[in-house]
């Protein structure tokens, strides 16, 4: 399976920091944010990654990442995301890449403590589809949120002010081939994006979508107060060690 870091957007939450550099660029503690998405790939077997960007300092991944070699990646590549038209926007660049297989797709503010091997390992086994990971929290109206009928998600809402469960969908998907066809059918939200929820609604409707939550601590980096919290706990230990760790 190959893995997918999406980093593209224009991180106007981040503003200024933003304006002169990419998000995900940005210092975590002692490593650029970009760092943990590639470790909490290659921790689960996946050395083969598309690193998607976009915006003005599209650049300075290269001059960071280079090859990927230094970091542990036997292969790396990148494409370009014109604007930010979304997280499903960005994913459809990924096609070429993916070649008719699966892939691992993560957010690149996204951080975790630990590991996503078992998740991996589960999805290899599931026939087709989408697998996602959930983590409760604190404050789910930030993000993607089931909504759960008996032990089943019956609905993923995205940003929703009232939250039908303290889950949040976290920003690690797995998904089948499909994918990319069901990127290319989406309509922008309200937001003007194209939504990996709507996606993940999709295999949901057609009784494609497994999930399970995610142990240890995981964090979005994407405000100030979940950089800060992201840097926290990386300094407390633990964090899945990042390369040149
Ligand atoms: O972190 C998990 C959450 O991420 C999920 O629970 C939500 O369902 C999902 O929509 C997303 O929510 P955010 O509002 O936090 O997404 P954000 O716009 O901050 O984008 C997250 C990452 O996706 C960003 O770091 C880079 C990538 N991205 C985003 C956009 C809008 C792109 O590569 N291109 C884009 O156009």
């Amino acid at each position: 399976m190959k893995g997918v870091i999406l980093a593209g957007g224009l991180g106007t939450r981040l503003q200024p920091l933003t304006l002169v550099t990419n998000k995900h660029l940005l210092p975590v503690y002692d490593r650029p944010m970009i760092y943990y998405p590639v470790t909490t790939l290659l921790n689960a077997g996946i050395d083969d990654v598309l690193v998607v960007t976009g915006g003005e300092h599209a650049g300075d991944f290269l001059k960071l990442l280079k090859n990927g070699k230094q970091l542990g990646v036997r292969h790396l590549e990148y494409a370009y995301q014109e604007g930010n038209g979304g997280i499903a926007d960005a994913l459809k660049l990924a096609e070429d890449f993916a070649d008719g297989g699966r892939v691992c797709v993560i957010l690149g503010d996204n951080l975790i403590e630990r590991h996503i091997r078992d998740a991996a390992e589960a999805f290899r086994k599931q026939p087709s589809g989408a697998r996602l990971l959930l983590k409760e929290v604190p404050d789910p109206q930030r993000f993607g949120v089931p909504r759960f009928d008996g032990g089943d998600i019956a609905e993923i809402i995205e940003k929703p002010a009232d939250p039908p469960s303290r889950f949040a969908v976290t920003g690690i998907y797995f998904f089948d081939n499909d994918v990319f066809e069901i990127c290319k059918s989406l309509r922008p939200s309200g937001r003007g994006e194209l939504e990996i929820t709507d996606v993940n609604n999709h295999y949901l409707r057609r009784g494609d979508l497994t999930w399970s939550e995610l142990d240890g601590w995981w964090t979005d980096a994407g405000t100030f107060e979940s950089l800060h919290r992201a840097a926290g706990f990386v300094a407390q230990g633990g964090a899945n060690h990042a390369p040149g760790a």
